[in-house]
């Protein structure tokens, strides 16, 4: 297990905790494709995967921030676009050559590198951003009931 959801990144003990299971799943899987040398091909295609979900999530995420009147909104919402941009390039910059085709050295440095970027990516904005969304977790649960189990759907 490369990434794991762990109890100190709960937010509201549900939809948003259950999308962040699901992101970080994912993460965990794109470690593991680039660990065992799969092809590239397969290692961008889930990049692009992340991306899609990770788009789907913040929207549904913005929306329960706005229902429950959380102050800092707006500047949540650009860390949002932020984070899509930082990943959309990287997804752009991906280099095309498996880790099949690169020395074991190489290949481990990229397994790092691919490690580190998603732990700055994602669990550093879970960890400083998204738990200050804990207080309101209660005013967003009338606008959270209504919404449906997006990793079903993705
Ligand atoms: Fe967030």
């Amino acid at each position: 297990m490369f990434f794991v959801w762990k109890e100190n990144m709960s937010v509201d003990g549900g939809v948003i905790d259950d999308d962040h299971r699901h992101l970080i799943d994912i993460m965990d899987g794109l470690m593991i494709l680039v660990s065992n040398k799969a092809p590239q091909g397969a290692v961008i295609a889930m990049m692009k995967a992340l991306l899609d979900f990770a788009d789907k999530h913040f929207r549904r995420e913005e929306a329960l921030q706005q229902a429950s009147g959380y102050p800092d909104a707006p500047a949540h919402m650009e860390k949002h676009r932020k984070l899509i941009l930082d990943l959309e390039n990287y997804i752009t910059n991906l280099s095309t050559i498996s880790c099949a085709e690169l020395t074991p050295e190489q290949c481990r440095e990229r397994l790092h590198e691919t490690k580190r970027f998603l732990t700055r990516w994602l669990i550093a904005h879970i960890l400083g951003e998204d738990v200050k969304l804990r207080p309101y977790a209660m005013k967003m649960t009338p606008l959270a009931s209504t919404m449906t189990q997006l990793r079903k759907s993705a």
